[in-house]
Order: structure tokens, then sequence, then C-alpha cells
């Protein structure tokens, strides 16, 4: 990765934070962009810039891709990380709730995705799509969250299929529960005792197998043996996999 100029959105915190890092060390040159300034601070040491940038406001991408590619002239990687959630159930879940998650979830990441694409064509580079297995399939109190991955992952398998031929790539990234502040962003303080048999995989973990991804253009890394595991029972024996769910 050496000298690779790579974008990572969400870099203030969680997956974010450990995949900035993981690239810096493989000797990238590494813009974090993030919303809390104070956090995003903490990471201004350790990369070559960071710049504050919220997915939700048009104009603060666009201030912020041209102040990265005024600087580098170009990028290679664009990691499409900034995320919410939103875990109730669907009897709960209002409308513009729905709206706001896919606020940042999609559209968010279209949007970051429009101002870079230019030059990730350009230069045949490589877009990672963090999603998440609930992009893959339905999980109880995810419903606007499942529709918000869902949408991620069918948007950008379709964005592959046209910048495929055009030598760019599209890696999508599917995590499993991971050890970061997410649930706590979302409110769901209770995700820990809710779930006491469930063994969160850490973010360094994620960042490790995204960097492995961008190095092999992997079309998607579903992260941890057991999400592997009950993503190809979904697929062979989706009533089975009712009974195991944990
Ligand atoms: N943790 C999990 O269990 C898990 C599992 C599967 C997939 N994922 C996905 O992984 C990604 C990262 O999650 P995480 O676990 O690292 O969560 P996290 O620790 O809460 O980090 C989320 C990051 O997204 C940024 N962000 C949120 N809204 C934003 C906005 N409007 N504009 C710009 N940045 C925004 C946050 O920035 P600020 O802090 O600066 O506001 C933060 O850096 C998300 O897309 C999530 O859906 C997480």
């Amino acid at each position: 990765m050496r000298d690779q100029v790579v974008v990572v959105t969400g870099a203030s915190s969680g997956i974010g934070a450990a995949t900035a890092l993981a690239f810096a060390q493989a000797g990238a040159k590494v813009v974090g962009l993030g919303r809390d300034q104070a956090r995003l601070q903490k990471m201004a040491e350790k990369l070559d810039l960071v710049l504050t940038m919220d997915v939700t406001r048009p104009e603060s991408i666009e201030i912020a891709a041209a102040a990265v590619l005024d600087r580098y002239g170009h990028i290679d990687v664009l990691v499409n990380n900034a995320g919410v959630g939103l875990f109730v159930e669907e009897a709960e879940t209002e409308e513009e709730a729905l709206r706001d998650l896919m606020e940042v979830n999609f559209f968010g990441m279209r949007r970051v995705t429009r101002a870079f694409s230019a030059s990730l064509l350009e230069n045949k580079g490589v877009l990672v799509q963090v999603a998440s297995v609930a992009g893959l399939r339905g999980y109880a109190r995810h419903t606007a969250y499942c529709a918000s991955k869902h949408a991620l992952i069918g948007w950008s398998e379709a964005l592959r299929a046209e910048w495929g031929p055009k030598g760019a790539s599209v890696v999508i990234v599917c995590p499993p529960a991971i050890d970061t502040p997410f649930f706590d962003h979302a409110g769901y303080t209770d995700f820990r005792k809710d779930h006491p048999r469930l063994h969160l995989l850490s973010p360094e973990r994620v960042a490790a197998e995204i960097l492995d991804g961008v190095r092999h253009r992997r079309h998607r890394v579903i992260i941890g043996l057991r999400a592997k595991v009950l993503y190809t029972l979904f697929c062979v024996a989706p009533g089975m996999l009712e009974r195991v769910r944990g």
C-alpha cells in the first residue's frame, strides 16, 4: 500500500479508526474523515490528514473531496465506512427515523462515492463499502438497519457491474457484531447484556480483512467463520437457520 492515497470515512471511531491505522501502518497516505472534531484530532498525528465531513451534508462532502483532490491529485482507495444503527421493533420504527438512517447508511455512502468516483475510475482504484451481515439476511429489531444495508449491497453490486469493465473494483465488507461503540452510539446500551453468548470480533480484525480485501480486490468479505457458516446455511436452507438463530 506504500504511498497509495486512501480515504476512510467514519475514521473517528471503531472500524473506521482501526482501518485508517491499518492502512497507515501499511505505508499508505491516509485521509480520515468524520464528524466529531475531538475524536478526529486524536487520530491526526497517526494519519496524513484528518478533515471533518458529515455524509448527510452534500456541501460538506464537496469541501472535503476538493481538499483531498487538491492536495493529492487523486485517490486510490475509498473506504466508505461511516454508518449508524437503529435497533427497535418495526412497530416502533418511525418513518422519519428510517429516512434518517437511510440518509447516512445509503445516501451518505452514495454521495461520498460520487464525490470520488471520477478519481477512482481514472486510477482503476478500489471502493470499499462497509455493509454488514445485516445486509445479507434479516434480524429481529433490525428492520431499518437491514433495509439500509441491503440497499447498500444491491447498489454496490450494480456499481461493480458498471465499474468492473473499466478496471475499478468494489469490495463489499460484511462484518458481524464488532466490539466498537456502535450499539451505544445507536442508543442500544443493553446490546451486550441481551447477547451474552455472542463473541464480538475486534475492529482490528475487520481492518486486517479490509486491507486483504483491497490487496486481492475481493468481491465480498464476510468477516469471521460463524458469519460465513450462517450465511451459507441461510443460502441453502433459510428455514433451518430460523431454528439456530441466537
Ligand atoms: N460494530 C458493529 O457491530 C458493526 C457490524 C457490522 C457493520 N458495521 C458497520 O461498520 C461501520 C462502522 O461502524 P462502527 O462499529 O465503527 O461504529 P462507530 O464506532 O459508532 O463509528 C461510526 C463512525 O461513523 C461516523 N458517522 C456516523 N454518522 C456520520 C455522518 N452523518 N457523517 C460522517 N460520519 C458519520 C462516526 O463519526 P463521528 O464519531 O465523528 O460522529 C464514526 O466515526 C458502520 O457502517 C456500521 O454500520 C458495524
